[in-house]
């Protein structure tokens, strides 16, 4: 670690984690990178890389738990890298990378329904700019947290739809330091699962359907009226802890219902509590730390496992301090 005063983009030391994540817990990052392109994302992940030092990604921080302490090493954060425009004639050539119109220029009958995302662009800006342009496709995520780059690597979705159901390509940094264009047909995500390996979201095509603009809205007012009422909403959380188990294995029992039928509903550790509302979720009710989540994780597993037999796989990630194990998978 040689020259770390010489970061090609914008840096931050030992800053805060809690507030860039949806469950507000977290310590702090040795170095938070903020670069404000894809040039400059891998600029900083090589100039990382070159000095050997650990690299994570943050997106929105909605599927996300950093532990308690110190992080050693650099984490990217992609939220200045927020763009979202249409391609235009003059940039055909790379669809990622030239001068292009603002939002607000577009032509609406243009025949053309596709937009272009950085990976800091944000799902709920997203799923809005589609639906004032008249393009069908992204209300399925309305309320889904969090930024593009996280959603395509997750796959993030729920019943009304997934992320993978409009990429039409995504742009990626490869581990040798090289972007590339991968095509849908190239790529298999699965649920929550966009199965994209090492490679880091910088950017991604997406292709919508124009439908008329009332028809989109009413479906984003019934998902949401949907959504609210099973889902804690309004509570500090990371989402969904656990991906649903296979049906087979749980008589179609989700997670949260699982959770629920072995007791787990209201646990609390410390600040964290299991939401009462809906099983899968942990929430934050004021001061809970990671530490307090993770047990909270654990127990849940162990009461799941003992009642069933089925072992909860989580969809959270979680970003250990050094020597500390992760909590279960
Ligand atoms: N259920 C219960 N008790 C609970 C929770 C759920 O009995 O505490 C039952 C529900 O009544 C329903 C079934 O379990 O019959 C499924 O529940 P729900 O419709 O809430 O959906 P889910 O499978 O728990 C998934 C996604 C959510 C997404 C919703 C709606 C996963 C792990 N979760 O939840 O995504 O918002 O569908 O589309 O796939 C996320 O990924 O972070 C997330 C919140």
């Amino acid at each position: 670690m040689s020259s770390c005063e010489s970061w090609p983009c914008a840096v931050l030391r030992e800053a805060d984690l809690s507030s860039r994540t949806t469950m507000r817990v977290g310590g702090r990052a040795q170095y938070l990178l903020e670069p404000s392109d894809p040039e400059e994302l891998r600029a900083a992940w090589k100039f990382a890389r070159d000095e050997g030092i650990d690299i994570r990604i943050l997106g929105g921080g909605a599927n996300l738990l950093p532990d308690d302490g110190l992080l050693p090493g650099a984490v990217i954060d992609t939220a200045r890298m927020r763009r979202v425009f249409r391609p235009s004639s003059a940039n055909k050539g790379d669809l990622f990378e030239a001068e292009h119109p603002r939002l607000e220029t577009f032509d609406q009958e243009a025949q053309d329904t596709r937009l272009v995302a950085w990976a800091g662009a944000s799902m709920p800006g997203l799923v809005r700019t589609a639906a004032e342009l008249g393009w069908s496709g992204l209300e399925g995520l309305v309320g889904v947290p969090g930024s593009l780059g996280g959603g395509v690597a997750m796959n993030a979705g729920g019943r009304w739809g997934e992320m993978w159901d409009v990429v039409e390509s995504v742009r990626l940094l490869q581990p040798d330091g090289e972007l590339v264009d991968r095509e849908r047909s190239a790529c298999t995500p699965s649920y929550r699962n966009g199965a994209l390996g090492d490679n880091i979201v910088v950017g991604a095509v997406l292709k919508l359907k124009a439908a008329p603009k009332p028809q989109i809205q009413e479906c984003m007012r019934q998902f949401l009226t949907e959504k609210r009422a099973v889902q804690p909403v309004t509570e500090a959380s990371s989402g969904c802890v656990w991906k649903n188990p296979d049906p087979e294995l749980s008589d179609g029992r989700s997670a949260g219902r699982l959770i629920q039928d072995y007791g787990c509903k209201g646990l609390r550790q410390g600040g964290a509590q299991v939401s009462e509302l809906h099983g899968n979720f942990i929430i934050n009710r004021g001061g809970a730390t990671a530490a307090d989540v993770f047990a909270l994780i654990e127990a849940v597993r162990a009461r799941v496992a003992d009642g069933c037999g089925i072992l909860l796989q989580r969809e959270v990630r979680v970003w250990m301090a050094p020597g500390r194990p992760e909590p279960a998978l």
